[in-house]
């Protein structure tokens, strides 16, 4: 049996603006992982990925070029020269949430290749997971702009820019955050749709609202990188108030938001695609009780407390 994981993460600075070019800034979120296990599989039957928590079984050798996870397992052998396809079964678990803007697409295929590597005793460095795995956020989010499936293969915080690349980067002093859901599914592919449409019709309205966003991603980074977490929070509410000027916040969201800044975190802002999924709250040590229970009293489905570091 071989085992392999992957992690979650969320966006802290640039989402929507980074698939127009500007900067933005994700870190892994280890609380929740997605695992992939390998066992032999039935004699002639080749690889069958099975996903029990979502009642979905894929016989690779018969599903079609678009489903991602037999797409992640064509791909990954093709890449490691297997031409033959063994009989295995994969099994996938994962506590990564569905579509809350959490990288859960890119947690199962990361992990996914990570196990098929270790049972071939193949080795990937971390940009080529990062690579394979993009082929598969396409088939889920359509244009996605690449940042899910490079902070979830390198697990490390990221600076990252559509089209020209990205840097791993070290935060000064770590720091807290409160992920809090509004049990909301958030729809990548339709949200980016949508503000595609909005920014088609009228570009002038929007590319200062990108360009802004984009300066906020580049400060973030010197203050987290200068261990400045005080200037991240209000950074953060300059950003969520651009995206809610961009349509992409929803009630739901900025309750979300109110509530985490009532109980004393330093900044909020929705994260991912938004339109549902989850916010995030700046917290301290002395806040995130209150921070906490704030976010449950406001309607927060589940809420994780992670540390940036
Ligand atoms: C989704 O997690 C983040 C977006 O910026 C889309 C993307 O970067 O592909 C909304």
């Amino acid at each position: 049996m071989t085992l392999a994981y992957a992690p979650g993460k969320v966006i802290l600075f640039g989402e929507h603006a980074v698939v127009y070019g500007r900067p933005a800034i994700a870190v892994p979120v280890t609380e929740v992982q997605a695992q992939a296990c390998i066992e032999p599989g039935v004699a002639g039957q080749g690889v069958v990925v099975v996903a029990p928590d979502l009642d979905r079984r894929v016989v690779v050798c018969e599903a079609a070029d678009d489903e991602p996870l037999a797409c992640i397992v064509r791909l990954t052998l093709e890449t490691m020269g297997r031409e033959r396809d063994p009989d295995l079964t994969v099994t996938i678990t994962s506590t990564v949430p569905i579509a809350r803007g959490m990288g859960s697409g890119a947690a199962v295929s990361t992990a996914i290749v990570r196990a098929l590597a270790q049972h071939f005793h193949y080795w990937f460095p971390s940009r080529a997971i990062s690579d394979l795995v993009y082929q598969t956020e396409v088939l889920y989010h359509g244009t996605p702009s690449g940042i899910d499936n490079t902070v979830v293969a390198f697990e490390k915080p990221i600076y990252f820019v559509k089209g020209v690349g990205w840097e791993v980067f070290w935060v000064g002093k770590p720091f807290w955050l409160a992920i809090a859901d509004t049990g909301i599914k958030s729809s990548t592919r339709e949200v980016v749709g949508d503000l595609r449409h909005g920014y088609q019709a009228d570009p002038a309205r929007y590319q200062p609202l990108f360009d802004r966003i984009g300066e906020i991603a580049v400060a973030a980074r010197s203050a987290m990188e200068q261990g400045r977490t005080e200037a991240l929070g209000q950074l953060m509410d300059e950003n969520q108030a651009l995206l809610r000027e961009m349509g992409v916040s929803c009630p739901e969201l900025d309750r979300l938001v109110m509530a985490a800044r009532e109980g004393g975190a330093q900044g909020a802002k929705l994260s991912g695609a938004g339109r549902g999924g989850n916010i995030i709250a700046l917290v301290a040590k002395e806040t995130r009780g209150r921070v906490d229970m704030m976010l449950r009293l406001a309607g927060a489905t589940n809420v994780i407390v992670t540390e940036v570091e």
